[in-house]
């Protein structure tokens, strides 16, 4: 494993080369998975959730070899707490519509699953054809998530990780890596 070249992160996870070459996969399977509907006239659309999820839709886009649409929504589920609430508050919703077509919600890292969950549901009432879910990490937790995700780019350890679009408290977003952040960092500021 890498070293951290931040002296917040514990530990490097996924490195820069790592993310390109699970992302390329990622954007080549939903090619092949959604070329023949698209071919037939259905449209494609990526929502991504901001913002943690920026980076990772910026590559997985340009990964995907159709036609696509692009959308952007914000949720508010932990805010600067390392722990999930539960709770979502949709703080932005989709600019264009998604009626009649294929959505992929594409989103930073799984871990409840509660967040993906309720915003779901919420997509169900603007009438898309199909919703999947795209996501860079799943955390490897005992409590299984209450969403399945179609696209998974890797399972990630269950402490807080940032970088690469993942955040604690707005910061770290633009760590070429995926890593730990260093549990001293948020005990400090929780104490
Ligand atoms: P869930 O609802 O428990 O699945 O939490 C998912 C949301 O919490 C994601 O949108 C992330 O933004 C945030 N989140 C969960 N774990 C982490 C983490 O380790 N680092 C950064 N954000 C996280
Ligand atoms: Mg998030």
């Amino acid at each position: 494993m890498q070293e951290p070249s931040h002296p917040h992160i514990r530990q490097v996870v996924f490195s820069k080369e790592e993310i390109a070459s699970r992302v390329e996969e990622l954007g080549t399977r939903i090619t092949e998975d959604y070329a023949e509907r698209v071919a037939a006239g259905e449209g494609l659309s990526l929502v991504c959730i901001l913002r943690g999820a920026a980076l990772f839709m910026a590559d997985l886009a340009r990964a995907i070899q159709l036609p696509l649409e692009i959308d952007y929504m914000t949720v508010s589920s932990y805010g600067d707490q390392a722990v999930s609430s539960g709770e979502i508050t949709i703080k932005k919703d989709l600019d264009g519509s998604v009626e009649g077509r294929h959505v992929i919600l594409v989103e930073d890292i799984i871990d409840t699953g509660l967040t993906l969950r309720s915003l779901r549901h919420h997509l169900l009432a603007a009438a898309p054809r199909s919703i999947e879910i795209a996501s860079l990490l799943q955390k490897d937790t005992d409590v299984p998530a209450a969403v399945d995700c179609a696209y998974l780019g890797f399972t990630c350890p269950d402490g807080f990780i940032v970088g690469y679009g993942l955040d604690y408290a707005e910061r770290y977003r633009n760590l070429p890596y995926v890593g730990i952040l260093d549990p001293k960092i948020y005990e400090a500021e929780q104490a």
